[in-house]
């Protein structure tokens, strides 16, 4: 998604900011900009691109100024072109402005800026704050009022940073993340804490509907209502400062390689306690997340009937707006999110709330703004997730909904953690044979991945991955579901995989695999078990029942990643995607 950073300071801001800029690239982006302040004019370059490319061709850090601002852009309103990339400027070219997030109501405002003369070049939302915050600025000359104004007037969710020809900056946040970074003598504004980490971990996490001014005074913080609010300084984790592939080739198999400690370390006991206390309390329990967090949230319905005899009810985030009455009144709603930031998800939580409902979360980035609307917080603790696809913290939500069926069913599970983190070790340790697999896999155009009961969310996880890392059509289907459609589609062009553990499934989709293969198609087997039936088995290490999905993910991750380098796609960023979905 969109990243937007602002530098006020005593050094030069244009290198500042590219920096910052590609220290937030795993978000996502297409386009990339900065805009300056320099001898009362702002100056800007911008083009469609990496920031390294476009830095090369057009020298975004040659701008000169001590403040400026920045933007990487993912589209959403107009197509990716250097006219639509942030910053956009308004019509007297006095102010500049970057945006994350969509304004709902921009068609209205520009019709009217238009009828009053405004011209616009770009498709997007963006230019209309600029142009308001002109029109606003131009009636009183006061930044404070101007931004109380133009916030009122917009419709959507947003963060945005703005510079004025003076080099003020102002920021505001609506539903989008906005943070603070306190320098010696300097401030930035940014997306994520990655914008500043390498130059300060002082932060402020400003508020939703709180808008900061900066200027040679020092940084003042305000409610939409210009309201003044006293501001809280916290340490940012080093933890999320170390975001370096060491010598990994890409982010995305360094996070798979971490799994074996990773697992180990989500959630801590009291955080799990009080959940758990929490749960036993509620009345009516949910589950929500979108993508690879809701495939986690899927198999809670499994652990949590079967060993804590409670019923959770998954609900997709991005569904519940269009079904916000399946939320009961004094309901309890389980929320998963690696980022904590999903546009969807933090939506599903103001539905919930509207029925009073108690928010529990199971999070990677604790200061988010899902962490900031919950009551009980777990932590994945499983360090920064850079690559785009969603690995470690998918292991790091399953580890902890484990730990939470545990504790409900008084310890009936017992999950030997060393153990766990040893098996995925073991199953770690297949590259050679799955990159092999991965040059069979390069021409093929349809995978299917099939499982039973706890499997099946696997097989909706794998098809994920796949498809987000390969650009290979993929498909997780229930095993029971194949004779009631998708037998049709099985020819000797096709690629299934069977999650086949030896366990109560085991038998049953073995049969769906004969009906398979009967019909052309190769077999991919992930199995503890060797089955004559598999073309290629790739072979799991043997442990407790419930706990297979914590291993059978893991080679195809490896597979979806080898195959991406076949494809010859870039796995940490896949086309058209973005680590932090902040956009409805
Ligand atoms: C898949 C993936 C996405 C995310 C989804 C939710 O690999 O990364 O499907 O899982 O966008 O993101 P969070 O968990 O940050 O809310």
């Amino acid at each position: 998604m969109c990243s937007i950073i602002g530098y006020y300071g005593k050094n030069l801001a244009a290198p500042i900011l590219v920096k910052g800029l590609e220290k937030m690239e795993y978000r996502g982006y297409d386009s990339v900009g900065v805009a300056t302040k320099s001898e009362n004019k702002i100056m800007l370059k911008k083009g469609v691109g990496k920031v390294i490319q476009v830095n090369e061709s057009v020298h975004l850090d040659d701008l000169p100024g001590i403040s400026g601002i920045g933007h990487t852009r993912w589209a959403t309103h107009g197509k990716v072109t250097d006219i639509n990339a942030h910053p956009h400027t308004s019509n007297s070219g006095k102010i500049a402005i970057v945006h994350n997030g969509i304004i709902e109501n921009y068609n209205e405002l520009k019709e009217k800026l238009v009828s009053e003369g405004f011209k616009f070049q770009s498709e997007t939302d963006t230019e209309v704050i600029a142009n308001l915050i002109q029109q606003n600025f131009e009636k009183t000359s006061n930044v404070k009022q101007t931004m109380m104004e133009t916030v009122s007037m917009l419709k959507g969710h947003y963060a945005f940073v703005v510079i004025f020809e003076n080099g003020t900056l102002a920021a505001a946040r609506f539903h989008e993340p906005l943070i603070v970074g306190v320098g010696k003598n300097s401030h930035y504004l940014s997306s994520d804490v990655l914008g500043f980490i390498e130059r300060t971990d002082d932060a402020i996490y400003i508020d939703n509907e709180d808008f900061v001014l900066v200027d040679d005074t020092g940084l003042n913080i305000y409610n939409f209502d210009g309201t003044s609010v006293k501001h809280q300084i916290t340490k940012v984790s080093k933890e999320f400062a170390d975001v370096y592939k060491g010598d990994y080739a890409h982010f995305t198999l360094k996070e798979i390689s971490e799994q074996p400690e990773t697992i180990l370390r989500a959630g801590n006991d009291t955080q799990i306690d009080e959940i758990v206390r929490h749960i036993e309390d509620s009345k009516t329990l949910y589950i929500t997340g979108s993508g690879t967090s809701y495939n986690a949230s899927r198999i809670s319905k499994y652990l949590m009937s079967k060993f804590a005899k409670l019923k959770i009810e998954p609900i997709i985030s991005s569904e519940l707006p269009f079904a916000p009455d399946s939320i009961e009144n004094d309901s309890t709603l389980v929320v998963i999110s690696q980022s904590g930031e999903s546009a969807d998800i933090l939506e599903a939580v103001q539905i919930a709330r509207q029925s009073n409902a108690k928010i529990l979360s199971i999070v990677n980035h604790l200061n988010s703004s899902l962490s900031q609307e919950s009551d009980v917080v777990v932590g994945l603790n499983c360090g920064p997730e850079i690559g785009v696809a969603a690995t470690k913290s998918f292991t790091s939500q399953l580890a902890i909904l484990y730990k939470i069926t545990d504790r409900l069913c008084n310890g009936c599970m017992k999950p030997d953690w060393n153990n766990v983190s040893k098996s995925v070790s073991k199953t770690l340790e297949n590259h050679s044979q799955i990159k092999k697999l991965a040059k069979t896999l390069k021409d093929i155009t349809d995978i299917y991945v099939l499982g039973r009961g706890l499997h099946f969310p696997i097989a909706k996880e794998a098809a994920l991955k796949l498809k987000e890392l390969t650009y290979i059509h993929a498909e997780g289907i229930p095993g029971g579901e194949l004779k009631h459609g998708p037998l049709a589609l099985m020819d000797e062009n096709v690629f299934v995989i069977i999650i086949n553990p030896d366990d109560s499934t085991y038998s049953d989709t073995l049969t769906s695999a004969n009906e398979i293969k009967a019909r052309g198609a190769k077999i991919i087997g992930i199995s503890d078990k060797k089955s004559d039936i598999y073309d290629y088995w790739i072979e799991i290490p043997r442990i407790d029942e419930s706990l297979y999905p914590l291993l059978e993910i893991i080679p195809i991750q490896l597979l979806a990643y080898y195959s991406a380098l076949e494809k010859d796609t870039d796995p940490d960023y896949p086309r058209n995607l973005a680590k932090s979905v902040t956009v409805k």
